[in-house]
Order: structure tokens, then sequence, then C-alpha cells
């Protein structure tokens, strides 16, 4: 896959993008990320990703080493022709080989472009399956993007092997989270349901839009605390993400949801979401 790939401001070729085997991000996941994509050629909604990786990098301690302005600057000179996906990534840097942050002077910037994928159209008119993970997600640290990701690896192998698409992780104490990188929804006679910042959810740029459309819509939305009986009572379910958009889940571990087809308010929203694109396309 023809990748580009931006170290500290120099734009390479995958193959010779090289970090030094001391960095921190790569000894201990010592490190903040954001994922975005390009619609028409620009990265989405730059800022609010930009904030949040702020609020990532505040949270552990790490300073980021480009302005957003550079940074914005730095990711343009390193698309790729065509739609791209993202990874912005912010590495503790090189330190001694202990977990000792303080040992790491200089933080490096990572910027990964690589041509988006799309999830295939037929998803989006027939839905996907999920299942519910047996990884729990910690609600600690929950809305921090590290790199510190092997829940997410575990469980996206979990879900493979069971044919899933993605997967729902619970809370310690049982209650829906997000999916393993992605916000969910569930729709019962007619609100719009979906766990709370209290659920250990990451607070997904996507979500937001979903919800404010929800609201602009006339959908009664409700945040709160929901457990798997909620899924036996839903309507309809989906999740959301930059990558994916908005899209319909039509079983969770085997069982249909609401026949087992996409259900109009998720049809409704993701049609909504695509046409707010198209506005928000011009916002920085
Ligand atoms: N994931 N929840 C989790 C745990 C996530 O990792 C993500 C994003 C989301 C959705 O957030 P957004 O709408 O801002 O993409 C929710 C990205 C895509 C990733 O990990 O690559």
């Amino acid at each position: 896959m023809p990748a580009r790939i931006n170290i500290n401001g120099v734009i390479t070729e995958a193959g010779e993008a090289k970090i030094p085997v001391l960095d921190h991000g790569l000894l201990f996941g010592d490190s903040v990320y954001e994922t975005l994509r390009t619609y028409q050629g620009k990265p989405f909604l730059f800022s609010r990703h930009f904030a949040r990786l702020e609020h990532s990098a505040q949270g552990i301690d790490l300073r980021l080493p480009w302005s957003k302005p550079e940074t914005l600057a730095q990711i343009r000179q390193t698309l790729i022709p065509g739609e791209c996906r993202i990874r912005l990534m912010i590495t503790r840097g090189v330190g001694e080989v202990s977990a000792d942050a303080e040992t790491c002077t200089d933080p490096s910037v990572i910027i990964i472009v690589v041509p988006l994928t799309a999830p295939p159209e037929h998803i989006y008119n027939e839905g996907v399956e999920v299942v519910i993970s047996s990884v729990r997600r910690s609600a600690r640290f929950a809305d921090i993007k590290t790199g510190s990701l092997i829940h997410q690896v575990l469980a996206l192998r979990e879900a493979k092997a069971r044919g899933a698409f993605e997967a729902i992780l619970l809370t310690a104490d049982d209650k829906l989270s997000d999916g393993i990188t992605s916000n969910i929804y569930l729709v019962r006679d007619g609100t719009l349901l979906t766990p709370s910042h209290d659920a250990g959810i990451v607070g997904g740029i996507t979500r937001r839009v979903v919800l404010d459309l929800a609201k602009e819509m006339g959908i009664p939305v409700s945040e709160g605390l929901f457990g798997v009986g909620d899924i036996d009572g839903a309507d309809e379910m989906f999740l959301t993400s930059t990558t994916r958009e908005v899209v319909p889940i039509a079983r969770v571990d085997g069982r249909p949801i609401g026949g087992g087809h996409p259900g109009p308010v998720t049809k409704r929203l993701l049609q909504a979401y695509r046409s707010a694109v198209q506005r928000l396309i011009t916002e920085d």
C-alpha cells in the first residue's frame, strides 16, 4: 500500500521511514494519536481533532512540539492523491530503557498517510455483525487516545475470529461502552440512546456531529449508562467513527436487531451525516 510518512518534518516513503528503537512510543506505547480522514483532499474537522489531541497530551503530561497551524501545514504536505487516512502521533521520544518519561527530552511527531479504504457501500445497506467483546474497557484514561492499544488489538483479533465487523466493549461493571474504535448507539421507541462519558467512551468527533444532527432533526437523545439487556429492547443500532461514518448494526452476537435490517432513524442519520460533511468541509 503506498504510504507517505512524515517524521519530525522529514517526508519519505514508508520503507524509508525510521524511528529510533529507544523511542518510548515504541518501548512503552508512551504516545498520543488521532485518526483523521480527508474529504475532497482536505483534512476533515482538523481543529476538533487537534483539540482532542491537546486533551490527550495534557492527560499524559506530554508536550506537543508543533503548534496547530504547523501541524496542519505538515499534514497537508504529507497528503497523497485521492482520499487519505491520516494517523497523527506524538511520541515521548528517545529515552532510557526505563518507564521514566523524564529521561526523554524531545517528543517526536509522526504523520502516517495511507489511501483511505472506505467500507464497501453494501454494509451501509445491509448493516454489520458485531459481538460483545470479552475485553473490558477501563473508564480511567478512556478518553485519552494513547498508543497503548493492546486491548484494541486483542479485541479486534477476537471479533475477526468470530466473523464480526466490530465488537462492543463493556465497562468493568457491565455497562455498554464503545466499539473497539467506534462509538455505539441504540434507538428505542424513536429515542437515540448512547453511552455517556461515564461509560468510559472516547468523545468521538463523529459522535458529536451525529448527536448535533439528531437534535436538529428533532430526534430525542439520551446519553447515559446502558446494559447488554438494553440491546434486546433496541429497535435499531449503529456505530460511528471518522473513517466509517454511520454504520448500521444488523446483529449482535448473532441476534438480529430490528429484524436484522438498518432502521429508519439510522438511515436518516447516515444521510444527514453525509450531507453535513459537505457543509463541515469548510470548517478548519
Ligand atoms: N478511533 N471510540 C474509540 C475507542 C475510538 O478509538 C474511536 C476512534 C472512536 C470514534 O471517534 P471518532 O468519531 O473521532 O473517529 C470511538 C479511531 C478511528 C482510531 O482509533 O483509529
